[in-house]
Formats: structure tokens, sequence, C-alpha cells
């Protein structure tokens, strides 16, 4: 008999977190303006709004924190995080920023001009954003399978290389800067790329000599779905499939508050070395010298660390078995998720949980309303609310999936925690058909409005 997979590591320190009533919830729901990123910490008891920041350190990591160098220039830290990076994703350059979002803002700001088009697996928020603050534009070339939530196909995130050539093919290609590849897809819903698919879009960017560019955030994922779902990667090392990944590349953005295992931190890698040089300047500018970037020398050591870590293959077993597991056991209740179960967070597809609200009233986030209210679960809306209104039109942009993503923390919760979400959702399921009624906006951001809108529930 084979025994389960249970976590490589044991727990140190615990952090108490509260168990609120359902009559404290639905004020708190109100006064936040049913907008969950409005609520407190302390008025959540399972938080799922997101992996990214939320995780646990290890050991070695909080020792890297006593021994961080705080120099202005060229610290020890830097020196170590930079040796990492280099090592790991085997690109020529590299350059540290605060997160994710703000080594998107320095790379763009070095090679994205209006008129620009980047083509993409499903660009993140803040990728999309930068790009279009910019007034480019991100044209999503993700394979068709990726909208059934139902259909099984292991890579979900893939490109369609039709799709692909065909805006290589009818727009003039210096108006093409490059391409980014998302790896795992989180708008997708956490679905993983292929290193086939990875080989073939680069071949095809080579071809029209358009750079390509990962978004790495959760690449070490990316990489533990490609061990266990491309034959030919079965007895590589994740470290090793990392290495080959990255070299179908030119660069990534990185936000290391996902794979890197650290509440904060980000970088830039890259080989041009003109790019890297423009990159410098507005780094300089937005994030700060570029031997810290945004993060002190004490979380450049952390990540240094964490980066390591996020490739152990025990540790990646543990956390993507954990995020099936739920996602599994909420399906054998009947809820609809998405559907291979994605690496870092399980999706719940409204369009089929609550098609009795209107599309019109935002239904995902009702659906996430609700889960807050009977289980203190936080969740966050990936559907209308997230997609914004159309740059030009100003009209709402409704997308194929209306999803509420339930992302686990690394190294966070326990199965018993597992087993409280897969009841809740349960219970939610059973009373599906009340649901009637969903939201409408109060006031909402001109650019990335989930964050700050204001919902009024519709009675
Ligand atoms: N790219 C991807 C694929 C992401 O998921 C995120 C962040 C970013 C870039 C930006 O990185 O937050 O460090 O600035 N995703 C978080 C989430 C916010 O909840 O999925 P950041």
């Amino acid at each position: 008999m084979q025994l389960p997979y249970s976590e490589p590591y044991r727990i140190k320190m615990v952090e108490p977190i509260y168990k609120s009533t359902m009559e404290q919830r639905k004020q708190w729901i109100k006064e936040a303006h049913y907008n969950l990123f409005n609520l407190k910490s302390d008025q959540v008891y399972i938080d799922l709004l997101t992996d990214s920041g939320t995780g646990a350190m290890s050991d070695r990591q909080w020792a890297e924190i006593m021994l961080g160098d705080e120099s202005y220039a060229g610290s020890r830290s830097f020196q170590k995080l930079e040796a990492a990076v280099k090592d790991i994703t085997g690109y020529r350059f590299f350059i540290p920023t605060h997160q994710g979002r703000a080594a998107e803002n320095v790379l763009f700001s070095a090679m994205v001009k209006e008129g620009d088009i980047i083509p993409g697996n499903s660009h993140f928020d803040t990728t999309k954003g930068h790009i279009e603050f910019r007034k480019g534009t991100a044209i999503d070339c993700t394979i068709d399978e990726a909208f059934d939530t139902d259909l099984y196909h292991p890579f979900k995130g893939n490109i369609d290389l039709k799709k692909l050539k065909k805006v290589f093919d009818e727009n003039p290609i210096e108006k093409i800067p490059f391409a980014v590849l998302t790896v795992t897809c989180n708008t997708a819903g956490g679905q993983p790329v292929s290193m086939q698919n990875i080989k073939e879009v680069s071949a095809l960017c080579k071809s029209y000599g358009v750079p390509l560019y990962f978004d790495a955030a959760r690449y070490a994922e990316n990489c533990y779905f490609i061990k266990e779902r491309e034959a030919a990667y079965k007895d590589k090392s994740i470290k090793d499939i990392a290495a080959e990944l990255f070299s179908y590349g030119d660069g990534m953005t990185m936000s290391a508050k996902k794979d890197g295992l650290v509440n904060m931190g980000g970088f830039i890698a890259l080989n041009d070395e003109e790019v890297y040089r423009t990159a410098i300047t507005f780094n300089i500018m937005y994030e700060g010298f570029i031997t810290y970037g945004g993060m002190s020398g004490r979380a450049m050591g952390a990540l240094a660390v964490g980066l390591y870590e996020a490739l152990d293959y025990d540790y990646l077993a543990s956390r993507i078995t954990q995020v099936q597991y739920l996602g599994e056991k909420m399906a054998e209740f009947g809820v609809p998720v998405q559907k291979p179960i994605g690496g870092h967070a399980v999706y719940l597809d409204a369009n089929k949980f609550v098609p009795t609200i209107p599309r019109e009233e935002y239904r995902a986030q009702a659906l996430a309303v609700e889960l807050y209210i009977v289980a203190g679960v936080r969740g966050v809306e990936i559907g209308t609310i997230l997609a914004d209104r159309d740059p030009v039109t100003r009209e709402n942009r409704y997308p194929e999936l209306e999803l509420v993503r339930l992302a686990i923390p690394r190294r966070t919760y326990t199965h018993n925690h597992m087993e409280y979400l897969a009841a809740a959702l349960h219970r939610i399921y059973d009373t599906r058909n009340e649901a009637k009624n969903g939201y409408r906006i109060v006031w909402e951001a001109p650019i990335m409005r989930h964050f700050t809108v204001k919902l009024e529930k519709i009675e």
C-alpha cells in the first residue's frame, strides 16, 4: 500500500485566528461595502484571498533574516539573491524589485510604448493594467479548452499557436515588443503550461523576432505539473525542468510572494543587455538602488533561501496535493469547480453554481460574499468585476468564466482547515437555489476597480 503524501515539515510557531459568528460577519461585510478586500483580517477565519505573500517562511529563512546585510549598495544579501536567481534561471542580468507588479512596471517602462501589442495567455490583471496604462493592448491567446471548466486538459494554461501566429501576422511586428507567458496561468485557473507548448511558443516567437518573457510568479508549481504530466520529464529534477523552461525565454518578471516563499519581494531577470541598461534607470526611479530595489537586505536573504525551498519536490507535492484534495472533496459534493484543480487555488464556477443570479449582478462576487457570511472564509472574485471595463467603450467586459478563487497560502493551513472549507461549500451548494439577487456597483475606480469597488445588495 502506498502511503499518502504528508507535509515535509512540522510546525514550530502558531498564530491564533478568530472564529466569529454569522451575525458579526453580516454586519462586517455590509460595512465593507460587500468588497472582501475591505475586511480587516481579524474578521476573517480562513483567509484564501490570495496565496501571495501569505505563506509561512521556514526556520532557515528566518535565520537569514538575522544575517541580513542592510548596506545600501552591494550588500551580501543582494549577492546571495543574485547568485540564486542566476543559478536557477540562467539569465545574465538580475534586477530586484519590491514585488511582481513593480517588476512589470520597471520592465514595461523600458519596453512598452503607446500602440504596442503584447500577446500572452490570459495576462494577470496587473500585467494587463501596466500594458493598458501605457496605452498598449494585451491580446489573450490561451487555448479554448481553458474556458470549459468541466473539460479535462492537463495544460489549460497553454497558448494556442494559431491565435499567436495570427497576432504576429496581422500586426506590424515592430509593434510587438514581446510576448508574455504566465506559468502557471493564474487567470485561467492556476493552470500549467506544458514544456512542449513553451518550446513551440518560443520557436514561433523566435521566427518572428519577438522576445518571450515569462511571468514566473508560480513557475515552480508549473514545473511540478510538467514533471507529473509530461512523460519526458518524469525523471528530471524540478530544478532541471525550471532551467529548461527559462532557457526558452529571454527573461522574466517574478512576484517572489508566490514561488519565492517570502512575504514581500520580486525581481526581473533577463538576457538583453540593452533592455537591462534602460530598465535599471527606471528601477532607481521607482524601486530603489539596483542592489536592493525596494527590498531590505534581510528580505533578499530570505528570498535566496525560499527560491530553493520552492524547488523541493516533496514540498511541491504536499502543497499541490493539499490544493487538489480540497478541490476533489468539493467536487465529490457536487460543487462545480474548475477541472483539473490548479496549482495554487480551487476555482468555483459561479456560472454553474448560481446561474439564478443575473450576470449583470456579479454572480461570482455574490457567491464569494455568501461564503464569507456562512463560514468566515475570504476568497476573491475572478469575474466581471475583476475584468473591468473596456478601456475604449467603458462597457463592462463579461469574461467567459465567472469564478471565485480560493487561493491556498503555502505551508499555512492544515488538513482540518481543508475539511472545514469543503463542508462549508457543501452547505452553500445545498441552498444555492435560494440565491436570486446579486449586487450593484455604487462606486468604482477607473482602472483595477476590484480592489476598491463599493457594492450594494439588490433587495
Ligand atoms: N503575475 C501573476 C501571475 C500574479 O498572480 C501576480 C499577483 C502578479 C503577477 C503581480 O505580483 O502581487 O507581487 O505585484 N497575484 C496576486 C494574486 C496578487 O492574488 O494572485 P505582485
